[in-house]
């Protein structure tokens, strides 16, 4: 694939703050698991603002941002809040921040999120990794993309190897991880429960805004990538599940113990 010039751009501020080219892992961090960015050691922080490509504006408050440094023995590279669809219009507004990381020889890439859940056996505070996802949105972030390149094939798109090593790092943690297939609705608004009821029996397990057009750039990019969705609520109407933004913020803050010794046992063992 022909290097991206809007990539080097990216990636040449990176390494003008100080990123010195290696990076173990990178690390997507949806609504509310800011914190594990404390883990890290000696932490060089850029604003998204200060990078040509990335989306600008701010999450809840805070400014989005890159961490690069040490987190478990491992050089990692943690997004602090993406940028989501609903904010532009744009199901590619992630496409430098991914893109770019083959300039730094395509880490593995993990992206978390938010998500409620279809299935009684993920309940809220869990974790559950992605198998799999639907796109019914009608968007597609290589829309307008040229070349035989944007035929993406997307079996096995939540790449089987990380999924596996997640999965080991679960069991030897202690950390709970379920398993799941993700539905992306675009938001900003949550669902019906019409829709809710239709995700399941469509084949959904988990529900989101977020994740299904970055895995879709990263394969792209041929980036190896893994989801791990932290269960907020119950989907809409489920178990009177009724979603809103303050309760996913807020179940994800507390639900963030569980993915740190999940990071900790993958990255120790990466
Ligand atoms: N729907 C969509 N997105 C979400 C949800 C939900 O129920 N919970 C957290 N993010």
């Amino acid at each position: 694939m022909a290097a991206d010039p809007d990539f080097d751009r990216a990636a040449e501020a990176l390494i003008d703050r100080g990123v010195d080219g290696s990076i173990d892992c990178a690390i997507v961090l949806g609504t509310g698991l800011g914190r594990i960015v404390e883990d890290m050691v000696d932490p060089v922080t850029i604003p998204f603002a200060d990078i040509p490509g990335f989306p600008t504006g701010e999450v809840s408050g805070h400014a989005r941002a890159l961490s690069y440094g040490t987190l478990h023995g491992k050089k990692v590279l943690i997004f602090q809040g993406r940028a989501h669809y609903y904010e532009t219009g744009d199901p590619a507004v992630m496409r430098v921040p991914l893109g770019m990381l083959t300039a730094f020889g395509s880490p593995p890439l993990i992206l978390t999120n938010a998500a409620g859940s279809l299935k009684p056996e993920l309940r809220p505070g869990g974790l559950a990794l992605i198998t799999d996802h639907i796109n019914l949105n009608g968007l597609n972030p290589l829309i307008g993309d040229t070349g035989d390149g944007r035929f993406v094939p997307m079996v096995d798109a939540y790449d089987p190897h990380l999924r596996g090593r997640l999965t080991r790092a679960a069991a030897s943690s202690g950390a709970h991880l379920g398993e799941g297939v993700y539905m992306w609705f675009s938001g900003p608004s949550f669902e019906t429960p019409a829709e809710i009821r239709m995700a399941k029996l469509l084949g959904a397990d988990l529900v989101g805004m977020s994740t299904v057009p970055e895995v879709i750039l990263a394969r792209r990019y041929g980036l190896r990538v893994a989801g791990i969705s932290i269960i907020t609520n119950m989907g809409a109407g489920l178990l009177g599940g009724t979603p809103n933004h303050g309760e996913t913020r807020d179940v994800a803050m507390a639900a963030t113990t569980g993915l740190r010794r999940l990071l900790r046992a993958f990255l120790s063992e990466l």
